[in-house]
């Protein structure tokens, strides 16, 4: 995807300097899935173990520790990030009829739809019976918001769904919505409880809203230019489920109504033929608009980038999350 990225930068070192708090995420995230309804720790137990790469934890991590704090509600807290992303991923997949996940069967495929609506519901609900465990209610204030917007820009996307001539500032807006807030309310979170700057609060809200941007562009990249036993996913996916994202926003705008036509055809029918597919990758190469989307992609990480240095001196901690910038743009899962 990248011709100059040599390696992916490994997120194992990025994230060392929270190894020890991300390993008692996973404890935190274990126990409060314990539960007298068996189903509920063994399908958690399920998803937790299916290797999710744990960035929003760590972006609350390392931005918590980044601005002093020394406390154990960046731990709770991290742990309720990823219970509100599993959430989103369990009701996500049945609402993209997505089969697999993470190179396995999604919850869904595998205990059925009525159960993992419930689990999903119960996992919400029980992100922000965590949260409420703390005192700060700022912070469960500022989780309830980023878990709306992410539910508004799932059901933003659903109206347009099938839709071929979505423009490309709708289409930012549900990027925007339904994973920009939830990192910037990881990067957010994590100022709060190290008490930083309002300019700090600024910065580090920017950091994380620019960031997931990126990471929701090189999502829909990887969609198309990815490998399904590396990706975890099935590829093409998206336009199967009748989405079109900006690389296909942006082939169009270098396009005329033939390709407009193919594409709407395919979005309708919600089945994309190999030759159809062909094609469609040969358009998105010739005019360069994957390319152009991925660099829509490194302004974003360049932006988030920007507005940590700025704000922050350095630390292990700040250049932890200045490296997750170029993972994003880097990674291949
Ligand atoms: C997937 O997020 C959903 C998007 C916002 C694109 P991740 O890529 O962070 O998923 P896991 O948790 O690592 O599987
Ligand atoms: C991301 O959208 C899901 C949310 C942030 C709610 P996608 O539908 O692109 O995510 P994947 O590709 O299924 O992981
Ligand atoms: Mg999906
Ligand atoms: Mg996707």
């Amino acid at each position: 995807m990248n011709p100059s990225a040599t390696s992916v930068p490994d997120l194992g070192a990025i994230f060392e300097p929270v190894r020890e708090a991300l390993g008692r995420v996973e404890q935190e995230f274990a126990r409060h899935l314990e539960s007298k309804v068996d189903l509920i720790p063994q399908m958690g137990r399920y998803i937790q173990m299916s290797g999710g790469k744990r960035v929003r934890p760590a972006v609350l991590l390392l931005s918590a520790r980044m601005c002093g704090y020394t406390g154990d509600r960046d731990v709770l807290n991290a742990a309720v990030v990823e219970f509100i992303h599993t959430a989103t991923l369990v009701h996500d997949d049945i609402i993209d009829e997505a089969e697999t996940r993470r190179g396995r069967l999604a919850a869904h495929s595998r205990w059925g739809n009525d159960v993992t609506v419930l689990l999903g519901d119960y996992l919400y609900i029980r992100s922000m019976a965590m949260a409420l465990t703390q005192d700060s209610l700022e912070v469960v204030r500022l989780l309830c918001e980023v878990t709306l917007r992410m539910i508004e820009g799932e059901l933003y996307q659903l109206t347009k769904m099938g839709d071929g001539a979505i423009t490309e500032d709708e289409h930012l807006e549900i990027i925007r919505r339904k994973t920009a807030y939830l990192f910037s309310g990881c990067a957010e979170i994590g100022g709060v409880l190290g008490n930083c700057t309002p300019a700090q609060r600024v910065a580090l809200r920017e950091y994380g809203f620019n960031l997931g941007i990126a990471f929701q562009i090189v999502d829909d990249v990887l969609d198309y230019t990815s490998d399904e036993a590396v990706l975890g996913k099935p590829i093409g996916g998206d336009l199967r489920e009748g989405k079109v994202t900006l690389p296909v926003i942006l082939l169009q705008q270098r396009t005329g109504p033939d390709v407009a036509d193919l594409i709407q055809r395919v979005v309708t029918e919600r089945q994309v033929t190999p030759e159809a597919w062909q094609t469609i990758k040969g358009l998105l190469a010739t005019h360069g608009a994957v390319d152009a989307a991925y660099e829509r992609a490194v302004t974003f990480a360049h932006s988030a980038r920007t507005h940590l240095l700025d704000a922050f001196p350095s630390s292990v901690e700040r250049d932890g999350l200045a490296a997750l910038a170029d993972y994003v743009l880097q990674r291949d899962r």
